[in-house]
């Protein structure tokens, strides 16, 4: 089993650059089906196992795509098929947003009942909700959902989203670009991914109107096109090593953050003692007094509050922090699985109802332990840096799948930190 070794204590200094937004690119490549004409030349594609799943299931449709260095040159005109592969589908809970353009394009589309990190229960009601508003028919069949649009083609419809939904909020979104007349999508999910994937729509010839505010407008066209497009950099790869440089770093400087995207992460780590400073390339962390950050009260919620893909980080970071720290994690249930895993490296925490109760200690202590999900692998890679002695990481696939060469990263910063293969 592959592992990532850590020798902890060592300060980060130099620069790191950021890649395109995992949750923008899934969307988009999905997006790119709906184009019956051209080529999408999509740039600033990470390298990561979710991106590379759904190249394989778009092209499992019929897709053409070919890569070349972080740019993807994508022909959807060839898609013939409305049935993405169920492994493939099953495997990534982001898949489902294929769903949408499918329906949009060909009337029809049999999604696999999507899988996913493990944290808690994700369901797509929401997501079936607004389709059915657009007069489609759902059959459940044998762990599949099939989709079938009115023989005319999708109707606008006015969708109300009883949660701020960031993937039923793409998929309806999507689906309305091809459809007769206006949808208005209400409590929409305001995360800059949806507005990256509105601009994308609007430059393959599509209407929306409002992405990013909780009001999006979409007036239905007759055919989309190819369009060239660059992903937005990745905020919550930026929001891990602005933390890692919090109280590890020695001035580390983030190139590509946006940080009109990481307004309530920087406003965490500068009520906890961190200072940033930013310029149009980029943002540079300075780190706390001793690296130990004051105690926070954290409540997670939909953009612009705390990112729930932030919580496990600032956990990590707070193991060490003076005083005693709150973490409310209202997003998701079940999101607290790093927590035993970080008290394996002598971690003061306890879990009550939906919070994570953190009494700071001194330092944690190297353990081997095991990522249960993407973002607590990211958190464990900080606790293990932070940390005296060695940890030892596994579980490596969760990180692979949402972060592009993270150990080459940290060696680039002078963290004592490698991976080993089988
Ligand atoms: C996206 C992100 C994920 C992030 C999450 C919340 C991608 C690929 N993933 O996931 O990294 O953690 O947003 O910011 O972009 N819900 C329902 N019914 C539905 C849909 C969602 O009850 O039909 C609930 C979920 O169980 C969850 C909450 O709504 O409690 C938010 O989920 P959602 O915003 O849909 O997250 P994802 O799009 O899956």
């Amino acid at each position: 089993m592959a592992k990532i070794v850590i020798d902890g204590g060592h300060r980060l200094e130099g620069h790191v650059r950021i890649g395109g937004a995992k949750n923008a690119v899934l969307p988009i490549l999905a997006a790119s089906l709906l184009a019956s004409s051209g080529t999408s030349m999509i740039d600033e594609v990470p390298s990561l196992l979710d991106v590379e799943h759904m190249i394989h299931t778009i092209s499992a449709l019929g897709a053409e795509i070919q890569r070349e260095g972080n740019t993807l040159r994508i022909n959807a005109a060839p898609v013939n098929r409305v049935d993405p592969p169920y492994d493939l589908v099953r495997s990534m809970r982001a898949s489902f947003v294929v769903a949408g353009p499918l329906l949009a394009r060909f009337g029809e589309a049999i999604i696999a009942m999507p899988g996913g990190c493990n944290i808690g229960p994700r369901p797509v009601d929401l997501h079936i909700k607004g389709f059915e508003a657009m007069g489609v028919q759902t059959r459940m069949e044998n762990g599949y959902v099939h989709f079938i649009a009115p023989k005319d083609g999708l109707k606008g419809a006015r969708i109300y989203l009883d949660i701020a939904s960031v993937g039923a909020t793409q998929n309806i979104m999507m689906a309305a670009t091809l459809a007769k007349g206006q949808t208005i999508i209400e409590n929409a999910a305001k995360e800059p991914e949806n507005v990256d994937l509105a601009n994308y729509l609007n430059a393959m010839g599509a209407r929306v109107r409002g992405a990013g505010t909780d009001t999006i407008r979409i007036d239905g066209v007759d055919a989309l096109h190819g369009a060239n497009h660059s992903v937005i950099p990745d905020r919550i790869e930026a929001g891990t090593f602005l933390i890692a440089g919090a109280v590890m770093g020695n001035g580390v400087y983030v190139e590509n953050a946006l940080s009109q995207h990481l307004t309530s992460i920087i406003a965490k780590l500068e009520e906890a003692g961190a200072r940033f400073e930013d310029d149009v390339q980029g943002i540079r962390v300075w780190p706390v007094e001793n690296g130990r950050l004051k105690a926070l009260d954290v409540k997670t919620h939909y953009y612009p509050a705390y990112p729930t893909d932030m919580q496990a980080q600032i956990v990590a970071a707070l193991t060490t922090g003076i005083g005693t720290s709150m973490i409310t994690e209202t997003v998701f249930e079940n999101r607290f699985m790093h927590v035993a895993e970080l008290q394996r490296m002598g971690a003061e925490i306890h879990i009550e109802g939906r919070t994570a109760v953190i009494e700071g200690i001194e330092k944690l202590s190297g353990a081997d332990v095991t990522a249960t999900d993407l973002r607590a692998g990211a958190a464990l890679v900080i606790a293990g840096l932070m940390a005296e002695g060695t940890t030892t990481v596994s579980g490596l696939h969760h990180i692979d799948r949402g972060y592009d060469n993270l150990v080459g990263k940290f060696q680039a910063l002078g963290a004592k930190i490698r991976r080993i293969e089988d």
